[in-house]
Formats: C-alpha cells, sequence, structure tokens
C-alpha cells in the first residue's frame, strides 16, 4: 500500500519492512555478540513493542534468554493533581540481571527515563535500551540508547507497532503522516 488512511489522517509509504528487518537483524547481531554470557532479560513496553519484540527475539541466540511484557500505566492519584504512572507485569525479580528494555520508539525520551527509573530502584546488575525507531532531535531529556534501528527526525510515523489513535499497529512498513 503506498497510503494509508487512519481516522481524519493520511499516510504515506515512508520505510519499508524488508529495511527494518534489516535494521532488526544488525541489532540482533550486536546484542548476540555483546551479551552473550549475559543470560539477558528482555523487557518488551506494551502495546507498541510486540511486533519489535518478535522479530528481535527469533534472532537472539543467547542461552538462558528470558522475555517479560510491561506496560506503563497511568493513573489519576486520589489526592494528587498530576498523573502517576505505575509499572504493571512485572512479576519476577529482576536482582542482579542484566535487562534490555525493547520500546518501538524513543521521543522525548520521557516514558524511558521513568520507567528506567523505576526498574533501577530493582537492583538489576545493568539496565541497556534497544529501540527499533529513535528520534534523537526530540529528546528532551537524558537517555541512552545503546541499540538503535533507525533513527528519524521528528516526524510521526504508524506501522510496525506504532499507532495514530489506536490504529495502523498492524502494518509491515512504516508509514509517514503525510503534509497535505
Ligand atoms: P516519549 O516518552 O516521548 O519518548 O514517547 C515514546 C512513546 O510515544 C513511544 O513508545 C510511542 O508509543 C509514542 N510515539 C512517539 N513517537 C511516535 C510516532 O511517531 N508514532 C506513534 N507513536 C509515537
Ligand atoms: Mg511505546
Amino acid at each position: 500500500m503506498k497510503n494509508v488512511k487512519l481516522h481524519d489522517k493520511e499516510f504515506n509509504l515512508f520505510i519499508k519492512a524488508a529495511d527494518i528487518d534489516k535494521a532488526i537483524e544488525n541489532m540482533a547481531t550486536q546484542i548476540n555478540n555483546d551479551l552473550n554470557n549475559e543470560k539477558p532479560l528482555f523487557l518488551s513496553i506494551l502495546n507498541g513493542s510486540f511486533m519489535f519484540t518478535s522479530d528481535l527475539l527469533k534472532q537472539i541466540t543467547i542461552p538462558g534468554t528470558e522475555v517479560s511484557f510491561v506496560k506503563l500505566a497511568s493513573y489519576a492519584g486520589v489526592n494528587s493533581t498530576g498523573k502517576v504512572k505505575e509499572l504493571i507485569g512485572l512479576n519476577q525479580d529482576i536482582t542482579g540481571k542484566t535487562v534490555v528494555i525493547l520500546e518501538d520508539m524513543i521521543d522525548s525520551g520521557q516514558s524511558m527515563s521513568y520507567m528506567i527509573g523505576l526498574l533501577k530502584a530493582k537492583n538489576p546488575r545493568q539496565i541497556l535500551l534497544a529501540a527499533m525507531l529513535y528520534k534523537p532531535k526530540a529528546l528532551t531529556c537524558e537517555v541512552k540508547v545503546d541499540y538503535c534501528g533507525i533513527e528519524l527526525e521528528n516526524d510521526f510515523v504508524v506501522g510496525r507497532g506504532l499507532d495514530y489513535d489506536g490504529l495502523g499497529r498492524n502494518y509491515p512498513d512504516l508509514y509517514i503522516l503525510s503534509e497535505k
């Protein structure tokens, strides 16, 4: 498909599936080389990372590899005005573990910065970050991306797990918001 319409917006074909596959393959090669003796726990951030996680993990050959799925849920605190975020789904001890966060996209970096803070409090050996897509120019806080698939400009994209208001996650290619 050259174009897709999601809700009120048009999106144009931007990066083909084969190019994203190649980028993920390169990430897997690097991770396999770097973490071969680590028994890593891959922590996939739902919802957006479901496809990236599947594509990457099929190529991870490290003995003792584990994968778990977590979500940052927002809820309004009883007495607070601001939103509180809570990590849900992590029901195993990560003390002393090498944790590799799998994220679909790093944009401002705020969610990752928050997530890493929550995980650090659980005393892992180390936390590494693997992002399928990364907008370095959008970063508003300090986040180190250890493994990066493809760097983008500050464009809004859908597909490959990423959505526009709930739609578009299922496309194997990446689509960019149309200018018109
Ligand atoms: P951050 O906290 O600004 O880094 O937000 C990252 C999250 O926002 C990602 O995990 C995505 O779920 C979402 N996001 C950021 N950029 C895009 C985009 O271009 N398309 C769809 N979702 C995006
Ligand atoms: Mg996400």
